[in-house]
């Protein structure tokens, strides 16, 4: 009991700064090993450092697939487990979707926007979510808790700052889902996420800190709070944990707008489904995206 071999095991990206090294020297403390996946090499290594033994920092960029399988691989070669995921990496937006572009010379448009907080915020979640369900199904106990990391823009309207919002609401959206399918599957994996309001990170311009009331500022102990609440129970499933000020509220997704939509959510039509067509319906489809993959990876538009 308690020894290095027994104990429990994390996976946190963005585990070097701000909420996501907070929930990691919370579960070291508890005597949990953690490995963090992370972009930024000097803070990692100066985490993984100081924490000593029970830390493992592996350099990730979460937009890499492969990076990401070599984090979660290390780990589950380290310490025979992972029961615990925190898909929490992300960062703010870049450049200004509102701003009026000049054509690009001989295209008739602006510029292509810039997307990378969605490749971090909502791909980098995807790749880690999915990574997570494979690792979990290989313990030995079976099982484990999957957390990510949306915002209060996930949840609310964010004008400021609208890529950031999708990616959010994106995450929002996964982790109900998996949760729900999870659920029904009878699988032993809970996936909830948390949505804080402002956080004082690095994340954050100081400026906007510094003209916002303290009381109205978040901070990390509360996100700390939200993650140990899921790892007390594991009913507790395909929850919005929004972390405002020191509260954890969980809120529910929005009850069906009519009868239409609620028997479309109820499911029972499910079973009268022809597989058989619906096997032949996917078969076309899934020959027209190839083409799309395709036809994009030759424009140089896709990178696989
Ligand atoms: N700070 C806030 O007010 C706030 C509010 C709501 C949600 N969030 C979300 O919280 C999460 C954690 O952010 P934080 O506020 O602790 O900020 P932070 O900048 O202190 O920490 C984010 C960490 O993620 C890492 N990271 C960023 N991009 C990465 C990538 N491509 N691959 C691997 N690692 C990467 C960074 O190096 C950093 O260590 C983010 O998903 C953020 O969107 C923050």
């Amino acid at each position: 009991m308690g020894s290095i071999s027994q104990a429990k095991v994390g996976l946190v990206t963005g585990g070097a700064s701000g909420m996501g090294l907070d929930v990691v020297e919370n579960l070291v403390s508890k005597g949990w090993n953690i490995a963090i996946a992370d972009f930024d090499v000097t803070l990692g290594e100066s985490v993984a450092s100081r924490l000593g033994s029970q830390v493992l920092f592996v350099k990730t960029n979460v937009v890499n697939y492969d990076e990401q399988v070599t984090a979660f691989a290390a780990t589950y070669k380290k310490w025979g487990r992972i029961n615990f995921v925190f898909a929490n990496a992300g960062i703010g937006g870049k450049g200004d979707f509102y701003a009026q572009e000049e054509e690009v010379e001989g295209t008739g448009g602006p510029p292509k926007p810039n997307t990378l907080v969605m490749d971090v915020c909502a791909t980098g979640v995807i790749y880690s979510s999915y990574l997570a369900l494979h690792f979990f199904r290989k313990n030995k106990e079976g099982g484990g808790y999957l957390v990510m990391t949306a915002s209060a823009a996930g949840l609310y309207p964010s004008g400021q700052i609208p890529l950031y919002g999708m990616a959010k609401h994106g995450v929002v959206g996964l982790a109900r889902s998996m949760a729900q399918h999870l659920k029904s599957a009878n699988e032993p994996i809970s996936v909830n996420c948390v949505c804080p309001g402002v956080v004082p990170t690095r994340l954050m311009p100081q400026a906007w800190l510094d003209a916002m009331p303290s009381d109205m500022i978040t901070p990390t102990s509360t996100v700390v709070k939200a993650i140990d609440g899921f790892l007390a129970d594991q009913s507790i499933t395909g929850q919005a944990a929004e972390c405002s000020g020191q509260e954890v509220i969980y809120r529910d997704p929005p009850p069906p707008g009519n009868d239409v939509a609620a028997f479309m959510l109820g499911g029972t039509w499910a079973t009268k489904m022809d597989i058989k067509s619906l096997m032949d319906h996917t078969k076309v489809r899934n020959a027209y995206y190839d083409k799309m993959e395709e036809d994009l990876v030759q424009s140089g538009t896709y990178g696989h």
